[in-house]
């Protein structure tokens, strides 16, 4: 694929804007990338040629994560990996993932234009499935990579009831060996990703780009509510057992406690599906996520508390079956205090003022702290929308960060110097 062809900033987001699209998209008229989809398999090619061309030396792991290698003067020396996902959410917009990637194969190849290696080698690493959109649970790659990710956490099927392991054998990988993809402890000195703000923070204060301080602790839940089916017109209210009604008592509850509790708790049920699903049938089954955030992990865990208490009181009154499963707990995780001084000082050689802000999103940083140290870099995004096709990220921004990252690389290499 050709894609504009000056290097840089503005090249990292077009290609996100080429990848935003069939075939690289499994949707036709917007953005949705599932982990081993088509749509994924299409845009690891394209990256992969990207790669190369910036000089790196690409490989899959056995998690199906992308991974281009640029050697430094040292290669035994702990690598310095740069990356973010390649997954979208359902309907999503094109930088939420790809920008971090295709920022890291910029910085790659203005090094390799340049002629320059630095003491360790460089590595740019695509995650598969940051999001969670294909399969009911998140992070699965990245957790594989840290060495964090159990066995039974990969029993897992999509909403087409394809296992994990059926999809991974379609897409050339072979579970069994999905763990292998675990990086050696102190085989890598820091993880770095850019990522968009997803916030309208930076854009408020007029700033391009922020160093981020932490990642807020993730929860997510599926609640499974089993009422009694029947007919629309001749049950009468008094007798029924709505399984949709009940839901719709529990969801109201779940935004009344995140709103009462008054911090920066917040909780969403982000996709609902009813059976048997037609107008003049009373649900009698409904399907329903939770996801519960915070930056402290003690407020996000009594708000979860709180909101389980509820639906199971909910459902006891109303005489319904109720299952609920957690399938998604990631803590809190603070990136690492000298990484931020060398990003703010990294910022500062830019031409801007260093701004800190915590990440009220998850990204696969939380999880790669298992691992390394870790950095993160927020790039401004107009209004703050993220999550949807409206994502716009401006490509002079896109420029900035990258500035601020080979600083960054610079920092880095004079402290690895003087070690
Ligand atoms: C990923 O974008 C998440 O925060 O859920
Ligand atoms: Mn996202
Ligand atoms: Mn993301």
């Amino acid at each position: 694929m050709v894609i504009a062809p000056a290097p840089g900033g503005p090249r990292a987001v077009a290609r996100c804007d080429a990848l935003g699209v069939a075939p690289y998209s499994d949707t036709p008229g917007g953005l949705y990338r599932g982990y081993l989809t088509p749509a994924y398999g299409a845009a690891q090619a394209a990256l992969a040629d990207w790669m190369v061309q910036a000089g790196m030396v690409v490989s899959r792991d056995p998690a199906a994560n992308l991974v281009g290698r640029y050697d430094g003067t040292d290669p035994a020396a702990p690598a310095l990996l740069i990356g973010s996902h390649l997954d979208s959410v359902r309907d999503g917009g094109c930088y939420d993932g790809p920008l971090g990637v295709m920022l890291g194969v910029e910085a790659v190849d203005a090094l390799h234009r340049a002629g320059r290696r630095m003491p360790f080698p460089i590595e740019v690493i695509a995650f598969g499935d940051e999001e969670g959109s294909r399969f009911p649970a998140a992070m699965l790659t990245s957790r594989a990579v840290a060495g964090t990710l159990p066995a039974v956490a990969l029993d897992l099927a999509d909403g087409e009831g394809v296992t994990l392991a059926d999809a991974g054998a379609d897409a050339g990988i072979d579970i069994a060996r999905f763990r292998d993809a675990a990086r050696a402890p102190g085989s890598v000195m820091a993880y770095l990703e850019a990522h968009i703000e997803q916030g309208p923070l930076l854009e408020n204060e007029g700033l391009a780009v922020g160093t981020v301080t932490g990642i807020a602790a993730q929860l997510r839940y599926r609640v499974q509510v089993s009422g009694m089916a029947g007919h629309a017109g001749t049950t009468s209210m008094p007798l029924r057992r709505d399984a949709l009604a009940g839901a719709a008592e529990m969801i109201l509850a779940i935004e009344r406690i995140a709103i009462t509790d008054q911090s920066d708790v917040v909780a969403t049920v982000g996709r609902i599906a009813g059976k048997p699903g037609a107008a003049n049938v009373i649900a009698g089954h409904v399907d329903f996520t939770i996801d519960v955030r915070s930056g402290d992990p003690a407020r996000r865990d009594c708000a979860a508390d709180a909101i389980l208490h509820e639906i199971r009181s909910i459902a006891e009154r109303r005489g319904l079956g109720l299952q609920l499963a957690r399938v998604h707990d990631l803590p809190a995780s603070p990136c690492d205090p000298a990484l931020m001084d060398l990003m703010d000082a990294a910022v500062i050689g830019a031409g801007q003022r260093p701004r800190r802000l915590v990440s009220g999103a998850g990204h696969d940083a939380m999880v790669m702290a298992a691992l390394c140290p870790t950095v993160m870099l927020f790039i401004r995004c107009r209004d703050g929308i993220s999550h949807n096709p409206a994502e716009h990220v401006d490509p002079a921004d896109a420029e900035v960060a990258l500035d601020v990252m080979l600083g960054f690389i610079d920092q880095l290499g004079a402290s690895f110097a003087h070690a």
